[in-house]
């Protein structure tokens, strides 16, 4: 139930950060990543040359970021795939590739189908799933439950964090399994995470209120364009998605790199543009190319709202507004990044007199292909 909050999209928001600490929930020990739902697959990890992951909407997006953190850690090939594309053209498959499902209701039949398609040409299946007993679990080798609690609302929000935090988990219990990660660099990975839901609780607590005053003022914006690079393309995806499925409204996520290769023509006099920006303090950080893609869109005449670090004093001269998060390391900073959109979106609805909880044309499951 509601239990008092204005829709269930505003609660599930605010539950973002429990979802993250209740998929972490008892899944370490002493820095170390413990799964036993996994040890069924313990041979099998060892084995694989390849990880697919398959999903649709924003759990694909999730899939995304679980492709950065994999490669990074396990050093194995990840391909993510939309499940519907991934299932009708003939995909290379064998035993040594491990098709990770992706999806918070376990019963998208797009999902489902993808995964017993790959189960049949032989490749093993694991399900990163929030619904307990669901089908697309029941038709996989494993499960990694995420513990996000029920969703209600249409849109996807703290699910969706929970399906990061779950495929991060993977590639730390991948990394461990192939020795690709010492103790301590894991351990040093594990506190990231057990770190963010504090984190969380700090962007849901700062960003609500200017987010709502900026929703408020763009209520009759007709396009709103998103920007990332590396793990903060698959942000500016998200943000974008949110806001075509609640606030009605034409929105693109792009690379940011890939600007100048068409989108930038895109830019005109007022057109707004949220920037996902990198921590500045890492050496090898893509933080002074994000600054100058900002220049680029700036002198054209965008308003850019920047999301950045707070103490991230550089970017302010280049951007009309910035929202502030927490430092996090580069992997873990979409987690946070990726709030102040998921309110954006909400707001605008609202501020539309739309129904947050119910978009037009949408299903909680999409049962069908
Ligand atoms: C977006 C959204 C959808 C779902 C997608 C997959 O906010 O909710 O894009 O993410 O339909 O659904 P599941 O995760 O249930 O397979």
């Amino acid at each position: 139930e509601k239990g008092g909050w204005p829709s269930f999209m505003k609660k599930e928001i605010s539950e973002e950060p429990e979802a993250v600490a209740k998929t972490l929930l008892g899944r370490s020990h002493d820095g170390a990543v413990t799964l036993p739902e996994l040890d069924s697959l313990h041979d099998v990890l060892g084995e694989i040359n390849r990880v697919v992951v398959i999903a649709c909407g924003t759990a694909a997006y999730a899939g995304m970021l679980g492709k950065y953190a994999i490669e990074a850690w396990a050093r194995i090939p990840v391909d993510v795939e939309l499940s519907h594309e991934f299932r009708y053209r003939d995909p290379v498959l064998d035993g040594r590739t491990l098709v990770v499902s992706v999806s918070q209701s376990g019963e998208t039949m797009d999902t489902l189908m993808a995964v017993k398609y790959a189960a049949q040409h032989g490749a093993r299946t694991l399900s990163i799933c929030n619904t307990q007993g669901s089908t697309i679990p029941r038709e996989s080798d494993a499960v990694l439950y995420t513990h996000a609690g029920p969703e209600v609302a249409v849109a996807s929000t703290k699910a969706f964090v929970a399906q990061v935090t779950a495929l991060y988990l993977l590639g730390l219990h991948l990394a461990q399994r192939r020795g690709t990660l010492d103790g301590a660099h894991v351990a040093a990975q594990l506190t990231e995470l057990q770190n963010l839901p504090d984190k969380l609780d700090q962007v849901v607590e700062s960003a609500s209120s200017r987010i709502a005053e900026l929703a408020h003022w763009m209520s009759d914006t007709q396009s709103v364009l998103f920007l990332g690079r590396h793990v903060g393309y698959p942000v500016a995806l998200e943000g974008a998605l949110k806001l075509k499925e609640l606030a009605y409204i034409h929105a693109e996520g792009f690379a940011a790199g890939e600007l100048k290769h068409g989108p930038i023509a895109l830019i005109e006099p007022g057109q707004i543009v949220f920037v996902i920006v990198p921590s500045p303090r890492d050496p090898s950080s893509l933080h002074p190319k994000v600054v100058s893609n900002i220049q680029e869109i700036r002198a054209r005449g965008a308003r850019v709202i920047a999301i950045a670090e707070i103490g991230d004093v550089a970017v302010v001269p280049f951007a009309d507004e910035v929202i502030r998060i927490p430092f996090a390391a580069p992997l873990f900073e979409p987690l946070l990044a990726v709030v102040p959109l998921h309110i954006f979106g909400m707001e605008l609805a609202m501020a539309k007199g739309l129904d947050v909880d119910q978009p037009r044309n949408l299903a909680k499951s999409v049962t069908v292909e």
